[in-house]
């Protein structure tokens, strides 16, 4: 009886449900925070059945008895209590990190999965709010507080937040989070995908202290196309938001810009700016940007560049620029999960330096935020794509809004990431109707959020109408794009390398061009010669014939190759040769290069001095 009572007092909280989550909270990687990462107990759900009464209701939905509803942690009261699980006996995953690499017996597990976290909360100075902050969950995430549900959120490569101050306690707070990674036809991506599906809170879980009223937004970036005037805005979230005073430092300029809060408490503003050092690869300076409100202080480390289109020329701060890349997938070389780290980053970004890259294409997903903040260190742009991926359902609304809350908070997290000159829409979709709206609104999207970058997407090519061994872009979204992208496999997919001398290339657009992807499968060590496939050779050899067409098609301003590592996909399984790996990599997942990489390097630095 005692146990009903304990759930009923619960009922009251969970009633008053927080569907959604809250506004994204930007820069929390510079805000004071507290770490919840760790060791998490888990329980893996196949059947739902810590979140489903056997009439297939949510238990967060629906009147009690509760006594399996996993979010509640429900302990037995007596000796005839029947409680069914027990997360502190159950085993521990590391958060953040995907489950799959964590235990053989997850590597291909799809499903749910929950985490639960008990901690204490020392620091209650009752003038801060406080936040939970995820860094990503893949796929589909319901996350449960104190016994109340605080919200759900769908899409696995995007931060977002659930504010919780009126909730925490002083000791044993309850966090429950149930993750769900089955591959949807709805979702976003869709079934069908060339990567390992890696499930969990795959990035950082932390508490966000802010004031009462707090600086929850800001855009603060060069006027598009002038390279002297700061543009943007602040956002304040508060009761004391509206006609508040915020000023903004960047001390080492001698700016110093004192704004006032609309009735909305946000504040724009455009800031001459004289003798700024632009940022671009080999010169990456950051200033320190320091937002000062009336309660508290956010500080940024930002660098200042243009980045346009003239022609078939992509200028950065107006200068044209060549963009030598190649695509990355978020895979650590260190462990082969789930990138997440700084140190990951670190090992991916400078393998790509080491080519002699200025320009990486994060694939196919927004990657952690330590790969952006390290690219504007190391000064390497990047290309940023949401999973809009092959055959998405393109007519369900459901579908759309997700896509397009994706790329909002995609574009919300990096907005002043200097590194950050693409947003990419999709990769390989096909030329239908309702996929041309689909990107069509996903475009004008992208741009009322950043009318400062350029966008683009990974489109298909097809043969020149009419004339014979000719290729083109034969797609309507190529005349919506800045700048025209395309995945091609001449010599892979399509016929062999040598098949590169014979084709030639016509594209109308007066864009400049990127050549989104080109690779070959080469097992690392395997020589015979460059005839046979998933040699060393023939991987090296592609890229030598396929290096010798780009020079030939005249817009092309750059390329990302696929792809750096070799990455872990269900599709590849030829035995001794793939085994669970996409061979493409310039690197094995060992980190051992390949011929090709040294190819490519050559190529890069011939192109740098010449
Ligand atoms: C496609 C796709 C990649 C895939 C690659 C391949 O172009 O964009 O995600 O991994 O080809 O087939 O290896």
């Amino acid at each position: 009886m005692k146990h009903l009572y304990s759930t009923l007092l619960l009922l009251s909280f969970i009633s008053s449900t927080i569907s959604g989550q809250d506004n994204l909270i930007v820069n929390a990687y510079n805000r004071s925070t507290i770490s919840i990462d760790g060791e998490w107990h888990y329980i893996v759900d196949p059947y739902e059945n810590g979140y489903y009464n056997y009439r297939y209701e949510p238990f967060d939905q629906q009147p009690a008895p509760w006594a399996s509803a996993f979010f509640l942690n429900s302990k037995p009261q007596d000796s005839t209590d029947l409680i069914e699980y027990d997360f502190d006996k159950m085993p521990t995953l590391q958060v953040p990190g995907d489950w799959n690499s964590q235990s053989p017996e997850l590597l291909y597990y799809e499903g749910s999965l929950w985490y639960k976290k008990s901690f204490d909360y020392k620091q209650l100075n009752r003038t801060k709010r406080v936040h939970l902050y995820f860094g990503a969950a893949n796929y589909k995430a319901e996350v449960y507080f104190n016994g109340q549900k605080l919200g759900t959120h769908i899409g696995g490569f995007t931060p977002f937040n659930f504010e919780v101050t009126d909730l925490l306690k002083e000791k044993d707070n309850l966090l429950v989070v149930k993750v769900d990674n089955k591959r949807l036809k709805e979702g976003v991506p869709t079934l069908n995908t060339d990567w390992w599906n890696y499930g969990g809170l795959t990035r950082s879980v932390q508490l966000v202290e802010t004031a009462s009223t707090f600086i929850e937004d800001y855009s603060i970036q060069l006027k598009k196309g002038d390279l002297n005037t700061i543009k943007g805005y602040v956002q304040l979230n508060g009761e004391a938001k509206a006609q508040s005073k915020i000023t903004l430092d960047i001390s080492e300029l001698k700016v110093s810009t004192s704004l006032t809060t609309d009735t909305n408490g946000r504040a724009n503003f455009e800031i001459p700016i004289q003798n700024l050092k632009h940022w671009e690869p080999g010169n990456p300076y950051l200033y320190t940007v320091t937002l000062s409100a009336e309660e508290e202080k956010v500080v940024d480390q930002i660098g200042f560049r243009t980045i346009e289109t003239r022609g078939s020329q992509i200028l950065l701060n107006k200068k044209p620029i060549y963009l030598k890349g190649i695509s990355i997938h978020e895979e650590s070389p260190l462990r082969n999960g789930r990138a997440l780290t700084p140190e990951d980053a670190e090992q991916l970004l400078n393998w790509a330096l080491e080519l002699g890259c200025n320009y990486v294409r994060l694939a196919h997903y927004p990657h952690n935020e330590h790969m952006l903040r390290l690219a504007d260190k190391k000064g390497l742009m990047v290309w940023e794509e949401i999973p809009v991926y092959w055959t998405i359902l393109w007519k369900n609304e459901a579908t759309y809004l997700n896509a397009e809350n994706q790329l909002t908070e995609m574009i919300r997290r990096d907005k002043n990431r200097a590194s950050t000159i693409i947003w990419s829409m999709a990769n390989e979709t096909p030329n239908l109707p309702a996929r041309n709206i689909f990107l069509n609104k996903l475009a004008t999207k992208a741009k009322s959020l950043d009318d400062t970058r350029l966008i683009s997407a990974a489109l298909e090519q097809k043969d020149y109408p009419g004339i014979a061994n000719t290729r083109t872009i034969n797609d309507p979204f190529a005349d919506v794009v800045d700048v025209l992208s395309f995945n091609q496999y001449i010599g892979w997919y399509d016929g062999l390398p040598d098949k590169c001398s014979k084709i030639s290339w016509k594209i109308d657009q007066d864009k400049p061009i990127l050549i989104s992807e080109f690779g070959a499968g080469a097992k690392a060590g395997y020589y015979k010669d460059k005839h046979t496939r998933w040699t060393e050779e023939y991987q090296q050899h592609l890229y030598e014939e396929t290096l010798s067409m780009i020079d030939r098609i005249v817009k092309v301003q750059g390329f990302s190759p696929w792809i750096l590592v070799d990455f872990r996909s269900p599709r590849r399984v030829l035995p001794e040769i793939q085994d669970g790996w996409n061979r493409k990599g310039l690197l094995s997942e060992k980190g051992e290069k390949k011929e090709a990489f040294y190819t490519l390097q050559k190529y890069y630095n011939y192109k740098t001095t010449n």
